[in-house]
């Protein structure tokens, strides 16, 4: 289908305030019906809330402005009444039943019945179908909790594909995936776009926008900067809109100098804890210096994560091999004796197991720090205060107070809240599992500056990312894992992104 000249959604003069932030400020934008419409804008510039004004989860009333959908004012109550009309959103957060399989997720409270009873030949034929559509391998009978982030990315979108859809608004639905993972989306899209569906598409990544996108519109501090067709703007134009000044260069210079060896790792090994034939890491060894930046790149599935968490002593079963802080051996086994050691983790999925959403911004950055926030039995409020302002000012994180609840933030800024978390427990080592996932070009840059001054004042850093820029521009040395084991480590001066991914892809005994 072509895209046509009328317009399927228009949105009039929104305004939404929460306690304290005013979220939208008059925002209007329109979209094409059968048209890709790319959104984006800093963390915290209202591209999520916007969407759940849509979606019928901020409902009528709870703004100002008006809705038109198909040239009809909308006033949803629910988000059940706008999937009525067809709108479907994908949530930047996942939120799938871990317990439950592909199939009972995807139908959720929509089950296909048969006299009454759930008719599960359908249920799973279905499934089957709208897994196919959207490009992704694996059994309905899965459990979900056994899927990789990625793949519950992949189900997410397949569930939104149920029924007769219209408009589907995916809010950073790539930020978990892989390259491959990516292309087959953007594929998915492409077919969906020509079967007549609309979608609006969030994402911090340009490229993809500039890839995907017919239009694309930029908000900022909950305004609407503009709109514009893709072909007619620039990236640095695109990202000018974004931030209101002139881009600088994606990573900072490098201020750090590598000293002493601080932390070894030898023959690291673990397990995998649903079968304990198969290893999820083995045989790993590395150095890391104080003032240096370890990268560990990999595919998904590599081992990455299970690395880091099982060094952090919060990984399944117990490991083999040696853990050296300072050329002293050391066990861990568990995060408190890791953060005794001088360990910190910054983990990839932040809504599992980084931050408590209902607690406010306080409680979950001082929580691994009390013992040094302490006075004998009683927290040091003061000390408390004054740390948590600094680092809420150093990191830029955007929110009422620091009191307010952590689910309020905008993802970004939770991302950010994880990160101020573990530097306030003052690591030696720092361990950061894809830090920067769903964070903004501005911001990205202040982390990676923070890195490196982190770095330049001592202290040992790993970071693991599936973002192959970030590693080759951040890193000193990269560790390339592939399926548990280590394919090589290549220093920073040697390192491209064909070697890189051709060690990552077929492991050691390459290149
Ligand atoms: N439920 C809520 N209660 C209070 N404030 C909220 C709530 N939801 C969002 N906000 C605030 O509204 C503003 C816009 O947030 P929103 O989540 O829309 O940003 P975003 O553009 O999606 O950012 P990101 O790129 O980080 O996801 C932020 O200041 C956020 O803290
Ligand atoms: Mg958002």
């Amino acid at each position: 289908m072509q895209i046509g000249s009328s317009t399927l959604l228009d949105i009039r003069n929104v305004t939404k305030d929460f306690p304290g932030t005013r979220a939208l400020d008059n925002v209007s934008m329109e979209v094409k019906e059968g048209e890709i419409h790319g959104l984006c804008g800093e963390n915290g510039a209202g591209k999520s809330t916007l969407m759940k004004i849509l979606s019928g989860s901020h409902p009528y009333g709870t703004y100002e402005g008006q809705v038109f959908f198909q040239g009809e004012p909308v006033r949803f109550a629910g988000i059940r009444d706008s999937e009525a009309r067809g709108i479907r959103i994908i949530h930047q957060e996942l939120a799938l039943v871990k317990q439950m399989t592909v199939a009972e997720n995807i139908f959720l409270g929509a089950e296909p019945a048969k006299h009454g009873i759930v008719d599960e030949m359908r249920l799973y034929s279905d499934t089957r179908e709208l897994l196919g559509r959207s490009g992704l391998n694996v059994p309905g009978t899965a459990l979900v909790g056994t899927l990789g982030v990625g793949q519950q990315q992949m189900v997410e979108i397949a569930k939104a594909l149920r029924g007769h859809v219209r408009l589907l608004i995916l809010d950073e639905p790539t930020s978990a995936l892989n390259d491959a993972e990516v292309e087959n989306l953007m594929q998915t899209l492409r077919e969906l776009k020509h079967s007549g569906v609309t979608c609006i598409y969030i994402s911090h990544k340009l490229r993809e926008l500039f890839d995907i996108a017919d239009h694309i519109t930029v908000l900022r501090d909950g305004r609407c900067i503009g709109t514009a067709a893709t072909c007619d703007l620039t990236e640095d134009e695109v990202i000018a809109m974004m931030v209101g000044r002139a881009p600088t260069g994606r990573f900072p210079p490098r201020t750090r100098q590598a000293g002493k060896v601080m932390f070894s790792v030898r023959n690291w090994t673990v397990r995998n804890p649903e079968n304990r034939d198969l290893y999820a890491v083995r045989n790993i060894s590395f150095d890391v210096r104080a003032g240096e930046i370890l990268g560990i790149s990999g595919l998904m599935g590599s081992g990455r994560t299970e690395l880091l968490q099982s060094l952090f002593g919060e990984y399944g079963l117990q490991p083999s091999g040696e853990l050296m802080i300072d050329g002293k051996r050391h066990k861990v086994n568990s995060s408190r004796d890791a953060i005794a050691l001088g360990m910190g983790l910054v983990t990839e999925d932040r809504k599992n197991t980084g931050l408590i959403p209902m607690h406010s911004v306080t409680h979950n950055m001082t929580l691994p720090s009390l013992p040094n926030l302490s006075n004998g039995p009683m927290v040091d409020t003061s000390l408390e205060l004054a740390s948590t302002l600094g680092l809420v000012k150093e990191l830029n994180i955007r929110a009422p107070s620091i009191e307010s609840r952590v689910e309020t933030l905008s993802g970004g800024n939770q991302q950010k809240v994880s990160i101020a978390k573990w530097l306030m427990t003052n690591p030696r080592i720092l361990m950061l599992d894809e830090p920067t996932r769903g964070i903004d070009v501005g911001t990205k840059y202040q982390i990676y500056e923070l890195m490196d001054e982190l770095a330049a004042d001592g202290m040992a850093i790993i970071m693991a990312s599936s973002d192959l820029p970030e590693i080759l521009g951040m890193s000193d040395r990269i560790l390339v894992m592939h399926a548990g084991t280590m394919a090589g480590i290549v220093e920073s001066e040697a390192a491209n992104p064909e070697l890189i991914m051709s060690l990552a892809a077929m492991g050691a005994g390459r290149g």
